[in-house]
């Protein structure tokens, strides 16, 4: 039948076009997909992607004004911010194509427009061109998650802007008040005051990235107030009001009330998942924490139906999202497979970078666990020195007893990419003295990770200490 499939999935974003295109490797497998905007998700079109080519110019900007001229480069740099914004679509443009020729190559049908579940193997898709049935042995959900609304009088006045309105920005405002303190929030504060913006965050919360080591963002904080911004944790925000030239947002701190003016507000408070777009709330699915509820195999409580990515909660992350994409592939192919969190990387994208892997230091001693650590600083770092950018350390836990590696966090040049190497450590259970005995490049930064694991295993470091 023209409109029966074997696997239909309802949303294009990092977790559905990825399993879409997975299922596809699998020749036999008629698969489709239902996307209301463009696909790529909110990763590709407004979040990552968009953010990280923002981050690029930021970092770049950045490294010429504090260490050109160490490099004999002695132009003040001049920073059109529409050039960047236009670069930045045209990264988008092209990965959002590639997505369209890839899901073309492997015969993956594209349905635009709004889905939704009518029955257990039914969707029905409303398009401009009118409303059409399709159906298919399984299908799975995919609608990610929406920018959470927070109840902030004033919160709806011009010059209050979201996550995607910053990304779309066509001028640079001289003043930017951040509201949460989060991954979206610091990314931000990062990217525009390398800009010059002058940047306030307000975070409700006794810290910022509060899932994050403490020790590194105590240390990522005195990085980013040195270059100007100001964190306020623990501070309530009351309202925002327009003002002459602006904003005001009128924060409750522990030393009394404060008043924060600057041109644009930017709310980063969460995002909270898309379970109502699915259709699936009249059919009885079952929704816990706000969060569609699954198995271990991304199974729904409606027999062949899965659900993937935000939607399910957990870590809001695409990488993840994908993962999932791919377990409940695997497991509509008939290939029982439970999906594993132990290790789910995840990185900041600040200036300085932080990314983490596994347990905390602070994380393992909740759980009671005796830990003992290892640390090496980027200062102590042939490569970071030639770089220029020495700020930030590698640190890994490990479990005193067997030496296995717990956890690993790196702030500092690509610690995005640094992580990599901790997430296959702590996914197969190395111990820091395999790490410590595997030989890696000289002069490359993977060497800090290598030193680290050498203080985990010994408790000395060959490049650093007594
Ligand atoms: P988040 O949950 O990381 O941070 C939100 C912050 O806002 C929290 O610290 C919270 O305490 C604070 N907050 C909430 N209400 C507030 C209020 N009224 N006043 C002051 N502070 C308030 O969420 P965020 O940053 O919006 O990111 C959303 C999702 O997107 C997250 O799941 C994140 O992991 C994901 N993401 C991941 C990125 C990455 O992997 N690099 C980049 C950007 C987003």
């Amino acid at each position: 039948m023209a409109n029966d499939f074997d696997i239909l999935i309802l949303g294009g974003g990092p977790g559905g076009y990825v399993a879409a295109l997975y299922a596809a490797l699998n020749k036999g497998q008629r698969v489709g997909i239902v996307e209301q905007e463009r696909l790529g998700g909110v990763c590709l079109n407004w979040g990552c992607i968009p953010s990280k080519t923002m981050a690029k110019g930021a970092e770049m900007l950045q490294q010429l004004q504090q260490h050109g001229a160490e490099y004999g480069i002695n132009a003040t740099p001049s920073f059109d911010f529409a050039t960047l914004m236009r670069r930045k679509d045209v990264v988008v443009n092209q990965l959002v194509g590639g997505i369209y020729q890839l899901m073309k190559a492997r015969k993956v049908e594209v349905f635009g427009g709004t889905g939704r579940l009518v029955k257990p193997n039914t969707l029905l898709v409303h398009s401009a061109e009118g409303d059409q049935e399709l159906t298919a042995r399984s299908i799975i959900l995919a609608t990610g998650a929406s920018i959470a609304n927070i109840p902030i009088p004033g919160a709806d006045l011009p010059g209050v802007i979201n996550s995607d309105d910053a990304v779309s920005l066509t001028e640079l405002p001289r003043s930017l008040t951040i509201i949460g303190g989060g991954v979206i929030g610091m990314e931000f504060a990062s990217i525009y005051s390398a800009f010059g913006v002058k940047v306030n965050v307000v975070e409700i919360l006794p810290r910022i990235l509060r899932n994050t080591d403490d020790e590194i963002v105590r240390r990522f904080q005195t990085i980013i107030k040195g270059q100007g911004v100001g964190i306020y944790a623990d501070a309530k925000v009351q309202q925002i009001r327009e003002a002459e030239g602006g904003l005001e947002t009128v924060v409750q701190t522990k030393d009394g009330e404060k008043v924060f003016a600057s041109e644009l507000v930017l709310i980063a408070g969460g995002r909270i998942p898309n379970v109502d777009a699915t259709g699936g709330r009249d059919l009885g699915l079952e929704v816990a924490n706000r969060a569609v509820k699954v198995n271990g195999r991304m199974q729904t409580n409606i027999p062949g139906v899965y659900a993937i990515g935000d939607l399910i909660g957990g870590a809001m992350l695409a990488h993840v999202a994908s993962y999932e994409g791919e377990v409940a592939i695997d497991n509509i192919l008939g290939y029982e497979r439970e999906a594993d969190y132990s290790a789910v990387p995840d990185c900041i994208f600040t200036l300085p970078e932080i990314g983490s892997v596994g347990l905390t230091e602070s994380q393992a001693k909740e759980q009671g666990r005796a830990v003992k650590v290892g640390k090496f600083p980027f200062s102590a770092l042939g490569r970071a020195q030639s770089m220029g950018d020495t700020n930030g350390l590698v640190k890994i836990v490990s479990d005193p007893g067997d030496g296995t590696i717990l956890g690993m966090a790196v702030m500092g040049p690509h610690a995005s990419d640094l992580i990599a190497e901790g997430a296959l450590a702590v996914q197969m259970k190395v111990k820091a003295s395999d790490l410590a005995h595997t030989i890696h490049t000289h002069p490359t930064l993977p060497e800090a990770t290598m030193e680290a694991a050498q203080g985990a295993a010994t408790g000395g470091y060959i490049h650093y200490g007594s």
